[in-house]
Order: structure tokens, then sequence, then C-alpha cells
């Protein structure tokens, strides 16, 4: 009797539609933009090795345990943390630090949706040729400004809205198929072009030689080097680690409390070791080896090394939007170029950030015992609103205010508080037990040994750096104008809004039901 009043959870369709959906979750514009930029500037060859040494002690061990409690929260109803931290650890507090994984999500779901919508529109612009026959680095960059407006009266265009606006209601119309009829349906579809798209760049890239026969130096694969090449000086530096740690986290989508909500449709004996190795495989090399050809070598091929500094130090969104659309426009077949490296991003970020809010719908399905189409409305209407200060407040620094809280800060506290609860507060035996659970085969016992004490270890010590060397200056906002500031507090207020939301929910909640501590 109690089995059919449980609510009934949905279950992916198929195991293929499982690994391109969460593949999708985490490849994103931080493979694509993100990566290539870090990589640059952190040292080139000698950034891969802080950036293997995390995902092999941080995100493969972070991964598995996240699916695992994803799984094992899925079959008592719980997709969220703060559902599952209490089956784990039986301590009032549990649940309200799980709120943490419901907030960085969506926290960073409220800014990547504006970006998304840039992919949107640009794919959009590709076509129709609206940056053709810009000339000039700055040329396109006034053209990225112009589009986005931040030196308008209200900081965004007109363009830059609608498009915005176009976003959420394709967002909102996957989110209201649910698993199947949703996310996984446009996997499905989506993680295939999206790899087909990338192939044809990197083949249109590596065949390209060096464009400017007066200067043969300038090629693709000297490009190549520029990236690759190593600069062993560089791993003294502790901001290499960080940095390194940082887009490992970002890209495979861990630490946020993300994949545990989409590892909850699991079947309880779906086994996560190998599946959830194949997603980590299928970022990792859509990243290193597909995002890390396409950007940046065609940008030296270009503008040669010193040009290509620059473009490596005006950050992701300015070799994406500003330096791609010029270069691409470039290369015979420029329409087809552009139009594929927009469309891939569009779709890229389209996956992650559905993935990014589907947190929040699913705490409110799974504790509040809303339907889907009303958490999906009440989901989507907090984005919108909440992403006017992104919007808003883009030439004021509040984007990058909530990149740091949540996308790093958070992300390293949340990351660490999630291995002492599963691994040590739950045992490391019921640990282990569970992610081997139903696996095709098992994972190394040698990372029982890394989750016990590498993984925490290696964690406190990025976070203490991270609280140690930024945290200071930014938490008094060294430097920043009284303009700037103002819209900084909004972004900080904003996240310690949704948090108290958050907090005053799961209280409600608890007080309903007599089962989780
Ligand atoms: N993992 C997602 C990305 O790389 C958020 O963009």
């Amino acid at each position: 009797m109690t089995e059919n009043l449980k609510p009934k959870r949905e279950a992916w369709g198929t195991r293929i539609g499982l690994v391109l959906a969460m593949a999708g979750n985490a490849t994103g514009l931080g493979n694509y933009l993100r990566f290539p930029v870090q990589a640059a500037q952190n040292g080139g060859g000698a950034f891969m090795i802080p950036y293997f040494c995390a995902l092999l002690f941080l995100a493969v061990p972070l991964m598995w345990c996240e699916w695992a409690m994803g799984r094992m929260g899925g079959e008592k109803g719980h997709g969220t943390t703060p559902g599952i931290f209490p089956l784990l650890w039986k301590h009032p507090l549990a649940k309200y630090i799980g709120a943490i994984g419901v907030l960085l999500p969506v926290a960073v779901g409220i800014y990547y949706v504006y970006v998304q919508s840039w992919t949107l529109a640009y794919t959009f612009f590709a076509v129709l040729g609206k940056y053709a026959g810009i000339a000039s680095k700055e040329g396109m960059s006034q053209f990225l400004s112009n589009f986005q407006g931040v030196n308008s009266a209200w900081g965004v265009s007109e363009t830059a809205y609608v498009f915005f606006l176009a976003t959420m209601a394709v967002n909102t119309i996957i989110l209201m198929g649910g698993i199947q009829k949703g996310v996984e349906r446009v996997a499905n579809w989506g993680m295939p072009v999206l790899i087909f798209l990338s192939i044809m760049l990197v083949i249109r890239i590596l065949t390209l030689g060096a464009p400017d026969p007066s200067q043969p130096d300038n090629n693709v694969w000297n490009g190549m080097g520029f990236i690759w090449n190593p600069d062993f000086s560089q791993l003294t530096n502790s901001k290499v680690w960080l940095a390194a740690a940082g887009q490992i986290f970002f890209t495979l989508s861990v630490g946020f409390g993300m994949i545990q909500v989409y590892a909850s449709y699991l079947r309880s004996k779906d086994d996560v070791v190998v599946n959830g190795l194949s997603t980590t495989m299928v970022n990792e090399w859509g990243e290193v080896i597909l995002g890390g050809t396409i950007a940046i070598p065609i940008a030296y091929a270009f503008f040669g090394p010193v040009g290509t500094v620059e473009v490596a130090q005006g950050g992701a969104f300015n070799l994406g939007f500003a330096t791609m659309p010029l270069v691409l426009d470039r290369l015979p077949m420029s329409l087809l170029c552009g139009t594929s490296w927009f469309f891939l991003l569009f779709i890229a970020g389209t996956l992650s950030q559905i993935a990014l809010v589907y947190p929040g719908i699913t705490f409110l399905q799974d504790e509040l015992k809303w339907s889907r189409k009303k958490a999906v409305a009440v989901i989507s209407a907090l984005v919108f609103i909440a992403a006017h200060i992104p919007i808003l407040g883009l030439r004021n620094g509040a984007l990058d205010e909530i990149d740091f809280w949540a996308g790093t800060f958070g992300v390293g506290l949340f990351a660490l508080m999630e291995v002492v609860i599963f691994v040590w507060i739950f045992k490391p035996e019921n640990a282990w037990k569970e992610i081997n659970k139903g696996a095709q085969v098992n994972a190394p016992k040698i990372f029982l040994w890394i989750l016990k004490y590498v993984t925490p270890v290696y964690l406190a010590i990025l976070f203490a750096a991270w609280a140690i060397q930024q945290g200071p200056a930014v938490l008094s906002m060294e430097g920043v104008s009284g303009q700037d500031a103002a819209w900084r507090w909004a972004a900080r207020l904003l996240l310690l809004g949704i948090f108290a939301v958050l907090v005053f929910l799961i209280r409600r909640a608890w007080k309903k039901q007599e089962v989780l501590p």
C-alpha cells in the first residue's frame, strides 16, 4: 500500500540516452570556451599535469560518489542533496547543508542562460551574415558590446533581451517534457549533432595550414604547440593548480549537486562505475581533443603568438564571440563554419543549462510534492527574474561575482562536504558498496583509499587556497568602484536570498514528514 503512495519517479529510457544526457550535462561552454583560455593562460601543456591530477584524484572519485548518492536517494524518492544527505548522516543539519547542492547549480544557471542566449543570437547572426565583413578584432569586439548593449542606458540591448526571452522559452519547453520526453530526447539528437559539428570544425582547422603565405610560421600546428608545449616553470605556481581544479569541476559539473539529480533517475541496479566513467571520458575527449583543437590553434594561425596571448587574456567570451567569428569569417565556406561553431555552442549550452536548473525542479517535486509542470514554471520564473541581475549588471561584474561564489568557492566547499558526508560519516565500506552495487566492472580498490584520504585532503587544500588567496580580495571588493559594488552586492544578496528560501522550504517540508532527520 505504502509503495503505491510513493511518488512514481521517472527513469531514463535507455542506457545510451542516460550516457548522452549525462555527457550533455557536462559538455558545455566550459569545454569550448573556458578550457582553451585556461590552458593557454596557465602554462599550456604544463596545465595538463595539474588538470589530469585533478581528474584522477578529485573528479573521478567524486563523480562515482555523486552517481552513487543520486541512485541511492532516487530509490527512496529523493533526487537532490537536501533529501539525500539525511539518508547518509542522521543529523538535522544534513538537510540544510544539502540545500547548497540546489543553490549552486541554480545560481550558475541564472547567468549561464544569458551566455547560452548569446550563442543562439550569434547562430542567427552567422546565418544572416550580420557580422560578415568586420575585419578587425576591435570591430568584432565592438559588435559584441553593441549586441550586448553594455554601453546603452540599461546595459542590455533590445536584441540581446529578445534572444534571452527566446532562450528561456526553448529551455522551459524542454524542461516541461521531463526526463524521457525532454532531457533525454534532446540529448539523443543534440549530442551526436554536437560531436559531428565539432569534428567537422576540427578537420577544417587542422587542414588550414598557414592562412597568410607571407607568414608561414603563423600556422595551426604552431598554434597547437602554443597551447600544448609545456611551460614547466608554471607548475610551482599555486594559481595554476587552482585553475586546473576549477576547470575540472566546472567542465564535469562535479561538486555542484547536479550529477546526483540525473543519477536519481537511475534504476536501483543500474551501473554507476562504468556509466560514470564513460560520461567522464566523453566530456574529456570533447574538452581536451575537440575544445583544445578549435579555438586557440585557429587564433594563432591568424594572429600569431603575440595576438593569441592577447586573445587568451581577453577571456572566454572574447574568444568565443569576437575572435572566433572573425577568423571563421575568413575561411572558405565561412557561413557554414560560423553557423556550425555557434550552433554547437548553443547545443552544448542548452544541455548544460537544463542540467543546471534541474536540481531546483527535482527538489520541488520530491520534497514539496509539486507536479512537474508547477515546479518547472516556478523555477523558470525564478531564473527569468534573477537573471536580470547578471544581465543588467553585466558591465558591473555581477556575472563574475555569482561565478566566483557559486562556481569556484561554493563548488570547492560543497565537494569537500560531500566527500566527508558520503565517505567518512556514511562510512567508507558503505560508500564503496554503494558505488559498486550493480557494477559491470568494480571500481579499482585503490580508489577507496584515494576517496578516504587523497580526495578530502586535496579538496581541503584547494578550498583553503581559494579562500585565502582570492577570498579576502573578492570579499572586500578590492578596487571595485561604487556602482560596481552595488551590483556585486545585489549578486551576493541574490545568492543569500535563494539559500534562505531553500532553508525555509526545507523546514516546512520536513515538518510535514517524520522520516528524515
Ligand atoms: N559543465 C558545464 C560546462 O562545461 C557547466 O559548461
